[in-house]
């Protein structure tokens, strides 16, 4: 069951991480304490599900479908996150996503560590992240909308002559 946002931020402090790991379905099968105690959850509630369990509204199609299609390539990502928390509160995040290898390259786990990210680029991440969002809700099939935002998004970065990941680090 999905909760309503309460538009009301939750903070963590910039010496956490929150950290979870998925196997390459992307069904959570670890969450640290620091994890828990944000978004509100017991363990038992979130080991097993899927990690949209936290996927908050306003956040873009696009940003998750780059973020698979990164992961799945083999390489890492990072990204800046808005996640909802059990009660409806949201809390900003900056994410770092790696796969984990096994013995003969497949990837067995995805990781996820995040930190506290810089409110300055959370500022200008937010209107970037609208937009995107207003885009995808022109377009009635989820699968137009991941189409029409990844292009809008592609034409954001080249304007800004970076790609995503070298993107984030400037904002
Ligand atoms: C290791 C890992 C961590 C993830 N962390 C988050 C997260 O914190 N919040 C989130 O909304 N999605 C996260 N995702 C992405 C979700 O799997 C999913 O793609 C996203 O919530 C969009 O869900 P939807 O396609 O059902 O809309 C993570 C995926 C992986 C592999």
């Amino acid at each position: 069951m999905r909760r309503e946002p309460t538009n009301v931020e939750r903070f963590f402090g910039d010496e956490e991480i929150i950290v979870s790991k998925t196997d390459p379905e992307g069904r959570i099968t670890y969450a640290n304490d620091v994890f828990l105690r944000v978004a509100g959850y017991r363990e038992s509630e979130v080991i097993g599900q899927p990690h949209s369990l936290i996927r908050h509204p306003d956040m873009p199609r696009a940003v998750f479908k780059l973020l698979w299609d990164t992961i799945a390539a083999g390489h890492e990502i990072f990204a800046y996150v808005v996640n909802l928390a059990k009660n409806g509160d949201h809390y900003w995040v900056f994410a770092h996503v790696t796969p984990t290898f096994g013995p003969n390259g497949e990837i067995v786990a995805y990781h996820s560590n995040r930190r506290a990210p810089d409110r300055a680029a959370i500022a200008k991440i937010k209107p970037i992240y609208a937009d995107l969002l207003a885009e995808e809700r022109r377009h009635p099939s989820k699968a137009a909308q991941i189409a029409a935002s990844t292009d809008l998004l592609g034409r954001v970065v080249s304007q800004l002559g970076m790609p995503y990941d070298e993107l984030v680090f400037t904002l």
